[in-house]
Parts: structure tokens; sequence; C-alpha cells
């Protein structure tokens, strides 16, 4: 841990320009810098560095941010490995914030099991380089795997000799621990109390973490070794700084290439790893043999969205290319698969190869994933209807994941053509499944809004009379209604419900009024959703505006009126605040919301400088959204006859605050209207008065909303 003011330092310490410099030829270009992108194949200089604000953006591509998110991005470097590496660069030492004891013995303990494992790895391959039975044993069976020197060196492959003690014995020699021993999994303790190795007589495959740490260890057993054996590998325990879900095998060696190809191959074995990487494909990890999870799509996703999936060319290796695939699609990778030729794995494949046909082969033999599915479920399904139409929910459910709307739409457009059916209905199926999932989600969101607003209407209410008068506190909390008109929508449909038309006929079990009906809820699902969603981008967007401007002057003030009338200066932080306060408004943004509080208790320092602030935060998706609102396009400008920066500010503000409002009253009586249409609503006649009634009123702080704002005249 670094604490906050050396990591201040630091970004003060680091200026942009020179830090990107250093990867990049920059030419002046107005007030900023300009360079060709070191993250894409870039041709024209898309590359900006604003020296004023601190960071730099490409916008072709959109990688950049801060001093720290580049170096990140350049040497693939975690949070801390960059703040560590520029503070080097710029002679800065590190104060490592003060731990609690809990703390520091849970660090110690991290340190003290990276450090035995980084002196095993190397006791392992020296051993098996400098001793006569490593080199007549453990040596002699990589050589007679192809191996060369230069790749044992680089997977810093080892051996461990066959006498059951001896790596225990030396390690005690030198002082390591039994405790360490033990909890890395390196040895275990026999009845007697002794130690015993784990690995002895095995050949050793180091794990290296994303930045080279020693995390774990796979043993293998030598072939002509079978007896008392029956694990062809062993590997290390989870442990406190081995999680086997989150790490990937060769992604320390492969890093570097999978960004500069920006593609990563994903195969199942170690020796997979390392023969290809002696044949010169070194964007290449393996996932030994388990499906892939999150964490590892993620680790992935920081060099490259596009991953394929190398596979035997067997029966086996066919099927288990569907499998956990669909988690990759959701994470916005795009899938490729390669199948090998009959026979072959990555590691045999490799080894009669170069790197030139290796990779030539890949590139004319990939399919993409959901095409490779499509095809391969239609040879399995044959003619069977029943088979096609699980093949068509399958294929749906794949497609439905997928995060950007053109790719689904091309997929779409593409399976219809391989499966021969209508396109209309798998737009349908698929728009279906989204609805579905976003409904899952706003329900989610719904139930904990509603949490907050219990917890909320707990505390006393405040007596203010501010933008939108008093009636409106009471008036606009309708949101507990909002669940009800979700609710009753959404309950018809949440059972599975089979697709409408133009399916094969085994569907046709259904009345063709039941499909009517189906399709009827179907569609008002989905509208429901799609607004939704349209609404909350407008609340995104107003948000987004507000918040650049916290970001960019949340300590600056303006002139405001306290409750009394009095005039005060108020800063923008505390400004926008107190606004949403008054009128019991949080920001639907979780982050934004989160970022005020910060601004509003940082402004009470006088030193505080918000811009500083958000962009060192040690929160990664702070100060990465931090460049983002500081790169926002609404600059006040100043111009000849204009007036202050100050006055200007204060005008676009309080626009925004109206604004603002006047979006949240809109969305309430959307509710309302919505209500009002519901035919049991109808029907009470009680309850549609009260509705009305809370229509009118709303109406009316709203046009006088509308009034203000358009009294306004609004400078951007
Ligand atoms: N694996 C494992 N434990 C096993 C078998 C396999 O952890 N008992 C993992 C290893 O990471 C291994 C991968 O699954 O690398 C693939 O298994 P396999 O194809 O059997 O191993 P290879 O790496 O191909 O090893 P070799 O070529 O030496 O047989
Ligand atoms: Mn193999």
């Amino acid at each position: 841990m670094i604490d906050q003011s050396t990591i201040d330092r630091i970004m003060d310490a680091a200026n942009i320009v020179d830090v990107v410099s250093e990867y990049v030829t920059l030419r002046r270009s107005g007030t900023s810098y300009k360079g060709l992108c070191p993250f894409h194949d870039d041709k024209t200089p898309s590359f900006y560095v604003s020296p004023s604000k601190g960071v730099c953006k490409c916008f072709s591509c959109g990688k950049g941010g801060n001093a720290v998110h580049f170096i990140m991005e350049q040497e693939q470097m975690s949070y801390y490995e960059a703040l560590k590496f520029l503070a080097k660069k710029y002679g800065i030492e590190v104060e490592e914030r003060q731990l609690t004891p809990a703390q520091r013995q849970s660090q110690s303990e991290r340190e003290s099991l990276f450090a035995v494992n980084e002196w095993a790895s190397k006791y392992f391959h020296e051993t098996m380089l400098n001793t006569a039975d490593g080199r007549t044993v453990g040596l002699a069976y990589f050589r007679s795997r192809g191996f060369r020197d230069d790749i044992i060196d680089k997977f810093r492959l080892g051996f461990s000799l066959s006498q059951y003690d001896a790596m225990a014995k030396e390690a005690i020699r030198k002082g390591y621990k039994d405790e360490f021993l033990l909890k890395t999994g390196l040895c275990y303790r026999r009845d007697d109390g002794s130690l015993r190795d784990k690995y002895w007589g095995r050949v050793i495959f180091p794990w290296f973490s994303v930045s080279g740490k020693i995390v774990a260890f796979g043993g293998r057993v030598l072939d002509s070794r079978t007896k008392g054996v029956n694990q062809k590998y062993i590997n290390s325990p989870e442990s406190e700084i081995f999680h086997k879900s989150n790490e990937l095998y060769g992604i320390y060696q492969a890093k570097k290439s999978i960004v500069k190809e920006d593609r990563v191959y994903m195969v199942e074995g170690y020796t997979d790893v390392i023969s290809m990487h002696q044949c010169g494909v070194e964007n290449v990890v393996a996932n030994s043999g388990t499906a892939l999870n999150e964490a590892q799509i993620r680790l992935l996703h920081r060099f490259t969205s596009n991953i394929t999936l190398l596979y035997d060319g067997d029966g086996a290796g066919i099927h288990a290319a569907l499998r956990g695939t669909d988690m990759l699609l959701s994470e916005g990778m795009n899938v490729k698969i390669l199948l090998l030729p009959d026979g072959d794995d990555p590691d045999s494949f490799a080894r009669k190869h170069t790197a030139d046909e290796y990779r030539k082969y890949i590139e004319s033999n990939q399919t993409d994933f959901i095409i490779f599915k499509t095809n391969l479920l239609l040879g399995d399904a044959g003619r069977d209807p029943l088979k096609r139409a699980q093949l068509i929910k399958d294929i749906v459910r794949s497609i439905s994941v997928i995060p950007e709307e053109i790719i689904r739409s091309t997929y779409i457009h593409e399976c219809s053509e391989i499966l021969g059916i209508d396109e209309l209905m798998l737009v349908r199926e698929t728009e279906k499944n989204r609805a579905q999932e976003k409904e899952r989600i706003w329900k989610e969101k719904e139930r904990e809004r509603n949490r907050l607003q219990n917890k909320a209407s707990v505390l006393p209410q405040t007596q203010t009379t501010p933008v939108t008068s008093s009636e409106n506190a009471e008036n606009t909390s309708v949101s507990p209604k909002k669940e009800n008109t979700i609710g009753d929508i959404t309950a018809s449909t949440s059972g599975e419900v089979p697709p409408a038309n133009n399916l094969p006929e085994e569907e046709s079990n259904q009345t063709s009024a039941d499909n009517e009906q189906i399709f009827v809820q179907e569609k008002a699902n989905t509208e429901l959703v799609s607004r939704q969603h349209r609404e909350e981008k407008r609340f995104m967007g107003l948000e987004r505006m507000i918040m650049s401007l916290v970001v960019k002057y949340g300590e600056q003030t303006i002139d405001s009126e306290d409750e009394n009338g009095v005039h005060i200066q108020v800063t923008i932080a505390d400004y926008v605040n107190s606004e949403l306060q008054k009128d019991e408004l949080k920001f639907r943004s979780p982050i934004y919301s989160s970022m005020l509080t910060d601004a509003v208790e940082g402004v009470r320092n006088p030193d505080f400088i918000a811009s500083r602030y958000f962009l060192n935060n040690q929160n990664m998706d702070i100060s990465t959204e931090a460049v983002e609102l500081l790169s926002e396009p609404y600059q006040l400008s100043k111009g000849q006859t204009m007036p202050t920066e100050q006055e200007l500010l204060s005008d676009y503000i309080v626009h925004l605050m109206l604004d603002y409002k006047f979006t949240v009253i809109e969305d309430e009586l959307r509710i309302i209207s919505e209500q009002l249409s519901d035919s049991a609503v109808y029907a009470d006649h009680e309850r549609c008065k009260d509705i009305m009634q809370k229509y009118i009123v709303l109406s009316d702080i709203q046009r006088k909303l509308a009034k203000r704002l358009g009294d306004r005249i609004v400078m951007k």
C-alpha cells in the first residue's frame, strides 16, 4: 500500500508529456501534443496528450488516461507496479502506508510465501542443470521432448531429486520456515514429524503470476517412473498467494506478445504453451484443463479482446470447445475456435511447424465461435425437429449475451442463413432473452433503490423550500408504485415463454391465440425495457455533465442563497449536493454518487483540488472515470464580451441542476401515465383520483421548472 500523499507527489512529478515521450514521438498541436498511438496500429497521429489536464487519449482506439494508466497499459503492469515504476523514474521514495498489525502479518506472510516459492523455483532449476541426477534424469527428459535450453530457462523448468527430502533439507538449511514450506504445498509433514518434498522425482513447471512472481508449481511424473504414482501432474494447493481460478499458465511470458498481436491463443497444457513459444508463437496461455472463469477472462481482457481457442481435432476436443464459452462472449471477447488436424495437439503441431506456418494455419482455419457452434450443432441435430429447436435456443442464448448490438445483428443475420430460418424470429428470441436478463437486473436495482429509500424515509425530512417547491417532496415519491407497474407487466411474462412464430412444428401445440398473447406481452416487455434503458441513458448523460463540472471545478465557488435568502458563496460540489438534498434526490449512478460525496468531503479542506483528487485516485474506477469526465468537451471558454469565467460556471451548473430536476419530474410523470393506463388502476376510482392529483401537482412544478429553464441563457 502506498499512501495518498506519496501518490500525489508521484503524480505531480510525472509530467504526462515526459512520460509518454519515452514511448511515442510527440509533436506540439495547439495547447496539446499528438503522436502515433502506441496501443494500436496507428497510421495517422490520433494519440493526444494534454499537459494541462495531465491526461492522454487515443481518439481512435480510446485508450489512455493519466500517467499511471498509460504506464499500466504500456508496460502491462498493475496499478501499484506502475506507481512504483514512476516513483523510481522520478526519484521519489515510496512510503508504504502504515499497516495494522493484522495487515502487516498477512502482508509478511504473503511475502514469505513468495520468497520461499522464488527460492524453490531457482533451486529446482539449478538442481536440474548442475547435478548429475538433474542432468541425466530431469534435463534429459525435457531434451527428449525437444525443449531448447533458452526455453527451459525462460520457463524456469526444473527437477526435484528423487530423495524424498532433498529440497526440504536445503530449504531449512537456508533458513526457510516449516510453516511456509507447508503452506505453499512444497512439502508435507509425515506422521513422524519430518518434512517430505511433494514433488520428489518429478520435473517442475513453475507458475508465474502476471507480474512475474512464482505463485505455484506443477510437477510432472517422468514417463519412466510409474511405480507408486498415479497422477501425471500434481499442482500446488490453493493458498494465500495461489487461487488457481485467477491464474493462467504462461501469462507472464505471453503478455507482451498478446498485446502486440492483439490476440491470445488458449490451450490446455503446460507443454502446449512451451512448445508454441519454442516455435515462435508467444501469445499463448493455458488454463490447465479446467473451464475458464470470469477472473481469468478479465485478466486476459486487460491485454486483448480477441481470443482463439485451440483444440485437438478429435471428437472430445470439438465438444469441449463449446463449454464455458458464453462467459467469454458476455465479457465482450471475440471468440474464435481452431481445430488442429486430427491426431495433433498444440504441442505436437508446434514441433512440426515453424511459427509462420503455425500462424498461417491458424489464420486460415480459425472459425468464429458462433458460426462454428451453429454448424456443429446443426450437424448433430440433423433433421430431428426437437433437437433443432433446442439448438436454436442454444445459439440464441450465446448470441444474446454479446454486449455489442452490431455484433449481435451480424450473427443473427449469418445464423439465420445457416439455419434457414426467419431472421426476425431470431431477433425476437434474442431480444426476449436480453429483456429477461435486463428485467432481472432492473428488479434487483429497484429493490436496492427501495431499500435505500426506506432507509432514507426514516430520517427527518428537511423543510427547505427549494426550486421544486415543498409539495413535491411528498408527491414525487411515487416510486414504490413504480415497482408495481413493472411487476404487473412482467409478472405475466416471467415464465418460460416459447417462441412465437416460425418455429418448427414441435412448438405448434401452442394455440395461435396463446402465441398472439405471448407476442403482445413480449413486445410490451421489450418496449418497457428499452424505454427504461433510454431513460437511464438520459439520466446518465445529465449526471455526467454535472459531475464533469464537479471534477473540473468542484472546489471553486459560485454565488448562491441559503434557505433564508441570504447571499452566500458555495463550492460547486456543495451546490450540487445541496440541490440534490433539497429534493431528496440521489444520483442514479453509484459511482457519481460516491464521487460527489467525496468531493463534498474534500472541499472542507481549503487545499482541495477536485481534478487532482479524482485523477490521482487509488480506486481505478474513479481515476478512469475522472479521465473521461475531464475530457468532456464542455469547457468554459472566455470570449471577449463574455461574462467572467465564474459567472459562466455559475450559470451552467444552475442550469444543469434545473435540467436534472426537470428530468426527474418528467420520469415521475411518465410513471404516473403508465399507472393511469393500467386497467386495474382505472377501475379503482379512489386510487385514480389520487394519482390524477399527483399528476396535476407535478405538471405544475414541471411547467415552473420549464419556465425557469427557458428564462436562462445557457452557454455551452
Ligand atoms: N493437468 C493437471 N493434472 C493432471 C492432468 C492434467 O493439472 N493430472 C493439467 C496440466 O496443466 C496439463 C493440462 O491439464 O498441462 C493438460 O493435460 P495433458 O494434456 O494430459 O498434459 P500435457 O500438458 O499435454 O502434458 P504431456 O504432453 O506431457 O502429456
Ligand atoms: Mn500433451
